[in-house]
C-alpha cells in the first residue's frame, strides 16, 4: 500500500496521543501526495489541518511519562542547587516546565530519533516486557546554532520534567580535587530529584586535555564523570550537548547510548523556522521558498536573527506587510552584512533584479514567473524579462573570481 510507511507513523502517533508527531506525520503524507501527482488529496489534507485552531496546531503535548522510569523527590524552585565550597558559585540552573514552548525544527532523521526516545520513556513497561530498559542517555552534537539546547528544554518540556543544567565553567576550579568533587555533588543532586540532567556545553570539560599542566586532575575528573554517569542511569534521564565531538574523550562517548547530529536545517526546515520566525507576518510559499533560497547554508539561529531584522527593516519601511516587502526588506538586511558567502544571498544584497534573473533561470529552483513576480513585486512580465536578460550572469562570474 501506497504510503503506508507514513500512515504507520500516524496510527503510532495518534494512538500514542502525541498531537505534534501527528501533524508532522500528516504534513509528511501531505508532501509525498503532492510528489507522487496527488494534489487534490493533498489539498483536502490542507484544507482538514486547516481547519483545527492554530493553538492545537503550535503546542506539542507533554506526554505521560512512564512512572517507573524517573525516580526521587519533586524538585520546586525554592530548593536551592549545589554550590562550589570555595567560590560559592551554582553548579547548575533550574528551569521548570511552562506552557509556551515550541517543538523545535529539524529533518526527518532528527525528529525521528527525539520522537522515538519520547515514545521510550512513555512505554517504557513495554520494552521490559522484551527485557530492555529505555534509552536514558542522550549525546546531541552539531554546529553552533542548530538548536541543540532547545532540543534539550523541549525534552524536558515534553516529559514535564525540571531541567538541571550543569554550568560546567562552574564546576571547573582550578582548586586540586575540587572539579571531581563538584561533578559528585552535581550528580547526587540530579539523582536525588525527578529531572532531567543537561550537561551542555559538555566538550568544555574534555579541553581541559589540552593543558599539560592539568594531566592528574583531567585524569581524576574523567573517572569521577564516567562513574557518575554509569551511576545516573539508575536514575534518570541525562543529555549531553557539544559543539566538538571530536574533543570528547572516547569512553565519555560510548557512555552515551543514543547519539543524535543536529545539522544545518534543510531547504523545508528553512522554510518552517522562517515560516515561524516572520511570524505575525504571514508569508506565503513562494515567500518562504525565496528567503529559504537565500539562506541555504545558515543555522536556525542565524534564520532567526535574520527575520527579525527583515521584521524590524518592514515595521520601519513604507511597505506592506506581505511577500514584496519581506523581500525588500530581506534585500535591505543582506546589504547591509558584509559577509556572504552563498552567491544568492550576494547578489539578492547587490542586486534585486539581478536576483530575480538567477531564480528565474534556476532549474534547481522551480518557481513559475507568475509566482516570482507576486512574491517579489515585479510581475510576471518584468520577470519574464529580467530571465531573458540573464543580469545575474555578470555578478556570478565576479563571485567566482574572487
Ligand atoms: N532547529 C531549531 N528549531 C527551532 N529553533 C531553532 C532551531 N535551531 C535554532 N533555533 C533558534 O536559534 C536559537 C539558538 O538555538 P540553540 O541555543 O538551541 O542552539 P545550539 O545548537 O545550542 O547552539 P550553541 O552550540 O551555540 O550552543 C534558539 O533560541 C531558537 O530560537
Ligand atoms: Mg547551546
Amino acid at each position: 500500500m501506497e504510503h503506508f510507511s507514513v500512515i504507520q507513523s500516524i496510527i503510532r502517533a495518534g494512538l500514542a496521543g502525541d498531537r505534534a508527531a501527528l501533524d508532522k506525520q500528516v504534513v509528511r503524507l501531505r508532501e509525498r501526495m503532492e510528489k507522487a501527482g496527488q494534489i487534490k488529496e493533498a489539498e483536502t489534507i490542507d484544507r482538514l489541518r486547516a481547519s483545527v485552531s492554530e493553538a492545537y496546531d503550535m503546542a506539542p503535548s507533554r506526554i505521560e511519562i512512564s512512572r517507573t522510569l524517573i525516580s526521587g523527590e519533586r524538585l520546586t524552585p525554592d530548593v536551592n542547587p549545589p554550590i562550589d565550597r570555595e567560590t560559592g558559585a551554582r553548579l547548575c540552573t533550574l528551569d521548570f516546565p511552562n506552557s509556551d514552548d515550541q517543538q523545535p525544527i529539524y529533518g526527518d532523521i532528527v525528529y525521528e530519533t527525539i520522537e522515538g526516545l519520547l515514545q521510550e520513556w512513555t512505554n517504557a513497561e513495554a520494552l521490559r516486557s522484551v527485557g530492555v530498559e529505555p534509552t536514558r542517555s542522550l549525546l546531541i552534537y552539531g554546529p553552533p546554532g542548530s538548536g541543540k539546547t532547545v532540543t534539550a528544554h523541549h525534552i524536558s518540556q515534553r516529559l514535564g520534567l525540571p531541567l538541571v543544567t550543569a554550568r560546567i565553567d562552574g564546576l571547573i576550579s582550578s582548586f586540586l580535587g575540587t572539579t571531581a568533587r563538584n561533578i559528585a555533588n552535581l550528580f547526587d543532586f540530579a539523582n536525588r530529584y525527578a529531572c532531567v540532567l543537561l550537561l551542555d556545553e559538555f566538550d568544555a570539560l574534555a579541553k581541559l586535555r589540552d593543558d599539560p599542566q592539568e594531566i592528574g586532575e583531567i585524569k581524576r575528573v574523567v573517572n569521577t564523570l564516567l562513574q557518575n554517569l554509569d551511576h545516573r542511569c539508575k536514575y534518570g534521564v541525562t543529555i549531553a550537548i557539544t559543539n566538538h565531538d571530536r574533543l570528547l574523550d572516547p569512553a565519555v562517548w560510548r557512555r552515551f547510548e543514543t547519539h543524535v547530529h543536529i545539522g544545518e536545517p534543510e531547504l523545508k526546515s528553512r522554510e518552517q523556522l522562517i515560516s515561524r520566525f516572520l511570524q505575525p507576518i504571514k508569508a506565503e510559499e513562494p515567500t518562504l521558498r525565496i528567503v529559504s533560497y537565500c539562506l541555504t547554508g545558515r543555522s536556525g539561529a542565524d534564520i532567526e536573527r535574520i527575520c527579525l531584522s527583515v521584521k524590524r527593516t518592514l515595521a520601519l519601511s513604507r511597505d506592506a506587510h506581505d511577500g514584496p516587502g519581506v523581500f525588500h526588506a530581506l534585500s535591505t538586511v543582506l546589504a547591509r552584512s558584509h559577509y556572504h558567502d552563498h552567491t544568492p544571498a550576494r547578489i539578492l544584497a547587490t542586486d534585486q533584479e539581478a536576483f530575480i534573473s538567477l531564480i528565474a533561470n534556476d532549474p534547481d529552483f522551480p518557481m513559475k514567473q507568475t509566482d516570482i513576480g507576486e512574491a517579489t513585486g515585479y510581475g510576471q512580465s518584468r520577470v519574464s524579462d529580467l530571465k531573458k536578460a540573464k543580469r545575474h550572469l555578470a555578478l556570478m562570474e565576479a563571485a567566482h573570481a574572487q
